[in-house]
């Protein structure tokens, strides 16, 4: 299975000594706990089905306070319950206004695509959640007005600076970090055509679609005094000045047709993806050299590094074999997943952000190890496959399906069960604000934990009458706190000729973790360590339509629509970042 092309040996040294003790106690645990012994119970409730025993402590926590499922109980079996909608307040007009009184849903949908735009709430201390503000603190979502109406391609946030993608791929900045007197942003690097961002320290990472790689100063000062680079103009052999300063980050050795699809970075590093599956990295700051593995080149420092400037791409040679299809840094390390369902991590291990044991004698790993993935399902009859990884400041996480495969007693339950999938996710690192979403408050989680509200869920899909794992669409991480959005049955397709009844509803949204900047959108202040849902963020068009207010925020999955007269394809996604969150609508 191994690739002979990989180093092996000094990697799983490593993971051996670091991980078999505790795998050995975490299997004790795996078998004592429900998950093993426990039979699904399955609720038919309309659309929805939940199954898995473990999700139910939580997510049973959140219906109860929803009336339409009071009567659902873990343990008691389970009578058909009546669904109680909410009785209307006023006549309806028409059937659209029907919709919307009976459903937040169909009135979020709809709100999405009469305005686009973002929405942020967290810590202003930076000016970049409400810059017109000097307010500290956004406790709810707010709209920042300077967006509405714009799609973005993307959105990057820190505390003290924002950044975006024009859905003419320029970049736009603002906050204090960017300019302190800054009011409103600022279109700065024009004409690259942009689609993504990855933000370090104090520089932003922006790939083209055409694959080339920027390096931005997020200062408005650097930009205008430090070196512009020469660039082609559209006269021949003609070159001229760029407008503010940057540099290029260019992997070498690239195969023809081989471009840099995919960037994620952290605070000092950037991790660059090649379409081939080639994972090249280099430093991202300008303030200090990577020093805890994260770039993925044992011994690599500043003194080893070689010859050229201080930000050159290095290939990660020891993952050259393996496909890799996804990337996610945090603060100091980094995650690669191929395309086999493998994961690999490497750099800072201080808090086991990298799914390895915590070893004080191996806080750093700077050779990219394979994580244990299949040890979290040992005795269980489960054969997982990572099929998504986030990172984002101490933490990591992963989705994973886990197929059930032939088990020791054949008996016919078992056998009928043959090839379900589950979709677990998992975390690990550092846990003292909640961001392990398991419940607890842990300073240091090596090996990765489950998310019980997040994992074993299953609902009954109507139009294909069957019961389907409900997976996780997106996990954003800030440096603290994280969303995650569920792959739950969604439907954009309500019009005129439907019923009255007939309505759109968008995917579900969860926050955990830090809320000290109230980035979590509760309005409250307390760390959350299960992942909760928030109120709809238009909070007003919620009141106009109905008294009571019991409903959560959703986003709007990806349709074409109609944008003042521009047919687009958008979607509303959710951006985490230090100490703040937003919402946009994103092509
Ligand atoms: C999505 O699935 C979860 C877990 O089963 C459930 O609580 C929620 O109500 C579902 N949402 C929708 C919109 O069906
Ligand atoms: C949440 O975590 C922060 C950071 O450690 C802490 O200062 C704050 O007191 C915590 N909030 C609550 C309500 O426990």
């Amino acid at each position: 299975m191994m690739n002979p092309r990989y180093s092996t040996r000094a990697i799983l040294r490593l993971y051996q000594s670091a991980t078999v003790r505790e795998v050995r106690s975490f299997n004790t645990r795996v078998a004592a706990s429900p998950y093993a012994t426990r039979r699904q119970q399955h609720f038919t409730r309309s659309i929805l089905l939940v199954a898995g025993v473990g999700s139910l402590a939580t997510t049973l926590q959140w219906l109860i306070d929803d009336k339409i499922f009071e009567e659902v109980h873990a343990e008691e079996p389970v009578t058909p319950a009546e669904i109680k909608f909410e009785p209307a307040r006023k006549k309806p007009s028409s059937k659209e206004e029907n919709r919307d009184i009976i459903s937040s849903q169909h009135l979020q949908v709809k709100k999405s695509w009469e305005n686009p735009g973002i929405y942020a709430w967290g810590s202003n201390s930076g000016r970049v959640v409400a810059p017109e503000s000097s307010e500290s603190f956004i406790k709810t979502p707010r709209r920042l007005s300077f967006f509405d109406g714009l799609l973005l391609r993307d959105l990057k946030l820190d505390r003290k600076f924002g950044a975006a993608i024009t859905d003419k791929g320029d970049l736009m900045q603002w906050g204090t970090e960017f300019s302190p007197e800054c009011k409103r942003p600022v279109v700065t690097l024009k004409g690259k055509n942009l689609e993504s961002l990855a933000v370090s320290r104090d520089r932003i990472i922006a790939l083209s679609k055409d694959g080339k790689t920027y390096s931005v100063p997020v200062s408005q000062s650097e930009q205008e005094e430090g070196p512009k680079p020469l660039e082609e103009t559209w006269i021949p052999f003609w070159k001229s000045r760029s407008s503010i300063s940057y540099r290029r980050l260019q992997p070498k050795g690239l195969g023809w047709g081989e471009k840099v699809s995919n960037i994620a970075g952290g605070l000092e590093h950037v991790l660059l993806l090649t379409s081939k599956g080639r994972l090249f990295s280099a430093a991202s700051g300008s303030e200090d050299f990577p020093n805890k593995g994260q770039l993925g080149i044992p011994g690599l420092t500043w003194t080893t590094r070689p010859q050229g400037p201080y930000d050159m791409c290095h290939e990660i040679s020891t993952l050259r074999g393996f496909n890799i299809k996804h990337i996610s840094a945090g603060d100091y390390h980094s995650l690669a997943a191929d395309s086999e369902g493998r994961v690999f991590s490497f750099g800072d291990n201080s808090h086991g952000q990298l799914g390895l044991d915590f070893n004080p004698d191996f806080a750093i790993i700077d050779v990219p190890s394979l994580i244990p993935i299949q040890n979290l399902y040992a005795g269980t009859d489960q054969v997982p496959r990572v099929t998504g990884i986030a990172a984002g400041g101490k933490n990591s996480y992963f989705t994973v399906d886990a197929t059930k495969i032939a088990g020791r007693e054949d008996d016919t339950a078992s056998t009928r069960s043959l090839g379900k999938v589950t979709a677990d996710t998992w975390s690990c690192g550092q846990g003292i604000w909640g961001s392990l979403g398991n419940g607890r408050w842990t300073h240091v989680q090596g090996i990765p934990t489950k998310i019980p509200a997040l994992s074993g869920l299953f609902e009954y899909d109507e139009r294909t009458k069957k019961s389907v794992p409900i997976r996780l669409s997106r996990i954003s991480v800030g440096a603290t706190h994280a969303s995650a959005v569920m792959g739950n049955v969604t439907s954009v397709h309500a019009s005129e000729r439907g019923t009255e009844n007939d309505i759109n509803w968008g995917a579900d949204i969860l926050f955990f973790g830090n809320n000290e900047f109230y980035q979590l959108g509760t309005g409250k202040r307390n760390n959350v360590s299960h992942p909760t849902y928030i109120q709809p963020l238009d909070f007003q068009a919620e009141r106009q339509a109905r008294e009571r207010e019991e409903h959560r925020f959703q986003l709007t999955p990806r349709k074409k629509v109609n944008i003042n007269g521009r047919s687009v394809s958008m979607e509303q996604r959710v951006e985490c970042g230090r100490g703040v969150t937003a919402v946009y609508s994103g092509v």
